[in-house]
């Protein structure tokens, strides 16, 4: 708790000395000699259907099935084109509520907007758990390029012509270090001015499991925070809002794993020809 409580007090002190604005873009405008990277130079990889409904990723195609996320990416997308804001971290409470699937959903939904060009970071150093959901092993881990040994264009993959994963295929060994680092920040700052993205997505791991986090959401613009019905606690969620709103914006709270879903939601059209 006492690391913790330094974590925090460090990050709050951080985000004061960066102006702690909601302007406070991490990325100056791209300067001319870099060079702009080409998504379709990314190992192109497929997702196979029946893993994705297995997983409960129902966002690829659209229709019924992607409308909750859809609808999320939709007053996602307003929010953050209004400040200006395009770095989002995915957190939540406690273990399993849903941050990868949630994540992962917002990443696919956002990217059947063909005008958008999204980012996914597995940033769940000690769980990584996007290779698995995806079935895809990655060629090496995104921590190996925190750690500099290897670089973005060797890892990153891409689904389509307008979205990356940055996935892990190992878990990492000193995930907080890694995260806290300030070459971690420089690298996301690298990655955003070399390719360009509109929206970059982080799913994190929980944030009362470990204070791998704390020192990280200072470089992300916003964060949503997933909460399980019937299992993340009223003062839990509260708890986590709190600290979250001291390390970034809190862009809203998902309420995930809904046993009673409202029949309206989803509904389609097709149904009443
Ligand atoms: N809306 C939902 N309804 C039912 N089950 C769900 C829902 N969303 C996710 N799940 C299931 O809950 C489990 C945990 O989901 P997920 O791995 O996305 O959570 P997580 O918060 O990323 O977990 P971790 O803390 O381990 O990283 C998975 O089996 C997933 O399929
Ligand atoms: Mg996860």
């Amino acid at each position: 708790m006492e690391k913790l409580e330094a974590a925090l007090a460090k990050a709050r002190e951080m985000r004061k000395s960066t102006g702690g604005t909601l302007q406070s873009q991490h990325a100056p405008v791209t300067p001319k000699a870099i060079p702009v990277g080409d998504w379709s130079s990314l190992p192109e990889v497929k997702l196979t259907p029946a893993r994705m409904q297995r997983n409960r990723i129902t966002a690829v195609l659209g229709g019924k099935n992607a409308t909750p996320y859809d609808m999320l990416r939709s007053r996602t997308i307003r929010l953050m084109r209004e400040k200006d804001w395009n770095r989002l971290a995915v957190t939540s409470p406690g273990a399993a509520c849903g941050k990868t699937t949630v994540s992962f959903n917002l990443a696919l939904s956002l990217s059947r907007q063909k005008d958008l060009r999204v980012m996914l970071f597995d940033l769940d150093l000690r769980r990584p758990a996007l290779h698995r959901v995806s079935g895809l092993v990655p060629p090496h881990s995104f921590h190996e390029v925190l750690d500099g040994r290897v670089s973005f264009e060797e890892q990153a993959v891409r689904i389509g012509e307008n979205l990356i994963l940055a996935m892990n295929a190992t878990a990492c060994r000193n995930p907080a270090e890694l995260l806290q680092a300030s070459r971690t920040g420089e690298i996301l700052d690298e990655i955003e001015r070399t390719w360009h993205p509109d929206v970059m997505l982080f799913d994190m791991s929980p944030m009362l499991a470990s204070d791998d986090n704390v020192g990280f959401l200072g470089n992300v613009d916003c964060a949503l925070l997933i909460a399980a019905a019937e299992r993340t606690t009223l003062p839990n969620i509260d708890i986590c809002e709190k600290e979250l709103a001291q390390l970034t914006n809190v862009l809203g709270i998902v309420l995930n794993k809904c046993r009673y879903a409202d029949k309206l939601v989803g509904y389609s059209y097709d149904s009443y020809s």
